[in-house]
């Protein structure tokens, strides 16, 4: 694992392109598989969710060029070969899952995907995915492998027939895999209280241009009619707005002003209401949209992580660092994962001063009340950062580690930069093209390992030790 040397401090300002979304970009090129027709891509993002989702699919019979420098990608599965998705990539992301919707359409034999179990599996269900699917007419069960992993088999002998699913919760994976099964079963599939996050509207527009038929009703019903007949198709992928986002904080965390190019207001709603609420500014422009902040900001906010059109969870961590630094107590409560505010005890120990509860504090009790883990925070501010050596235990979790070392007045070390790799586009470039003081320490590992140890392998490597990680 590589380790970032982080000097915070310094105002970060300027202009900062937001790349195309990791968590649309993963799904098309899964959803691409339903078809053999060739798919291109613009404004892909070079990070490791996209080499790991394209590794997964090459194991199976997709062929594909990635031209990175233009953000280009051209992917095409003429044939799948193999529905055997090896357990080498179990814990890598939560991709492997939302291949089973889309092999049930060209796959007669068994899928076999592989997935984690034991204390992971509890933080990390699939009861939802698994029961759309099998409403659809697939078999699909989970056979323990080891104590740790476990693999998922899915087969439909008969093929998928159109259903009426109702998700309990608006699961955006459950959602996405009950999508790309649809698309092609026999008859009309409504899927109620689904989830209709902009990824997922990205994965409905890239699937009508390929052939599908989808409707969305405003009470958050999708209706699809299964199709087989598909196209070729070009798409640009939508700017990821969690990294838009996380450049928006770091401007006001850090009393700068950054043009975040790319962003779109349309996905930014409910955090632009956030950023006034909390007495900063921001421009939206014809290519982007511009933070900064004419006075001390003040927190005594009260943010609720939901569904779309809510405040996304990915949002909170970086956002909770924010407060550290206005002035006034706010609370943060998060309710769509029960376990995520772990982070919160590293940022304790560089000075916030932050508080955990298991009971919803609010207006509302959500389904973790009392539970085992701490969801809400209650934070005070002003504080003064101190730098540290932190591990990073995910990816969200590991922008906030950044965001608070740029804040600390002294040296921070962070270790285990792989994992934002996987969703943060030339991070290290970008922060320092803003003025940050951050760099890669040298790497220690010897001539043998790094000529073994690719950026894929070394993630796939850590994501098996990291619960958190397979958390997510
Ligand atoms: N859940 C279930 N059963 C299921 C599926 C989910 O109980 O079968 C629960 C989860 O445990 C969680 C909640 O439902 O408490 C939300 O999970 P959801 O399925 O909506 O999330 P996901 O599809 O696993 C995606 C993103 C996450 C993002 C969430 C919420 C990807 C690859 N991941 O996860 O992004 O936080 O939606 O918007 O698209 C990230 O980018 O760092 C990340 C974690």
């Amino acid at each position: 694992m590589r380790t970032l040397k982080v000097v915070g401090g310094n105002v970060l300002s300027g202009t900062v392109i937001a790349s195309g979304a990791k968590n649309a970009m993963t799904k098309l090129i899964i959803a691409s598989l339903l078809s053999d027709k060739r798919s291109v891509f613009f404004n892909v993002p070079d990070i490791g969710d996209v080499a790991i989702t394209l590794d997964m699919c090459r194991e199976i019979g997709m062929e594909y060029v990635w031209d990175k420098e233009a953000h280009i990608l051209e992917v095409e599965t003429k044939e799948i070969k193999t529905s055997y998705i090896p357990q080498r990539f179990s814990g890598s992301n939560r991709i492997p899952i939302l291949m089973i919707g889309a092999l049930l359409s060209r796959s007669q034999g068994d899928i076999v995907v592989p997935m984690v179990q034991g204390d992971a599996m509890e933080a990390r269900p699939t009861d939802l995915h698994l029961a759309a699917l099998r409403s659809l007419g697939a078999h699909v069960e989970i056979q323990a492998c080891s104590n740790t992993e476990a693999a998922c088999h899915a087969f439909a002998p008969n093929g998928l027939k159109g259903t009426e699913i109702i998700l309990e919760y608006p699961s955006v994976g459950a959602t996405e895999n009950s999508i790309l099964a649809a698309a092609t079963a026999k008859g009309t599939t409504v899927i109620r209280n689904a989830a209709i996050e902009p990824e997922i509207i990205e994965l409905i527009l890239f699937l009508q241009k390929l052939g599908a038929y989808i409707s969305i009703d405003v009470d958050r019903t999708i209706t699809i009619q299964g199709t087989r007949i598909f196209h070729s198709v070009q798409h640009t992928v939508m700017t990821d707005r969690l990294e838009a986002a996380s450049y928006a904080m770091l401007a006001l965390a850090t009393n700068g002003r950054i043009f975040v190019k790319n962003a779109q207001h349309q996905h930014m709603v409910t955090f632009l209401n956030a950023v006034r609420e909390i007495g900063a500014s921001f421009s939206v422009k014809q290519d982007g949209i511009e933070f900064w902040a004419e006075e001390p900001l003040h927190g005594d906010i009260h943010i609720e992580t939901d569904v779309h059109p809510g405040f996304i969870t990915d949002w909170q961590q970086p956002f909770v660092v924010l407060l550290t630094q206005c002035q006034g107590s706010s609370i943060v409560h998060e309710t769509v994962y029960e376990n995520r505010l772990g982070y919160v005890e590293t940022l304790t120990k560089m000075g916030a001063n932050a508080t955990l509860f298991r009971q919803c504090l609010g207006s509302r009790n959500c389904r973790f009340n009392n539970h085992s883990h701490p969801h809400c925070v209650v934070i005070k501010g002003k504080s003064e950062l101190h730098g540290q050596s932190i591990s990073i235990p995910d990816l969200r979790a590991g922008f906030s580690y950044v965001m608070a070392a740029l804040i600390a007045k002294n040296e921070s070390s962070i270790y285990g930069y792989e994992f934002l790799e996987r969703g943060y586009d030339h991070l290290i470039h970008k922060l320092q093209s803003l003025g940050a003081n951050i760099e890669l320490e040298k790497a220690q590992k010897s001539l043998k390992e790094a000529n073994s140890l690719d950026l894929f392998d070394s993630l796939l490597q850590i994501s098996k030790q990291s619960p958190s990680l397979k958390s997510l």
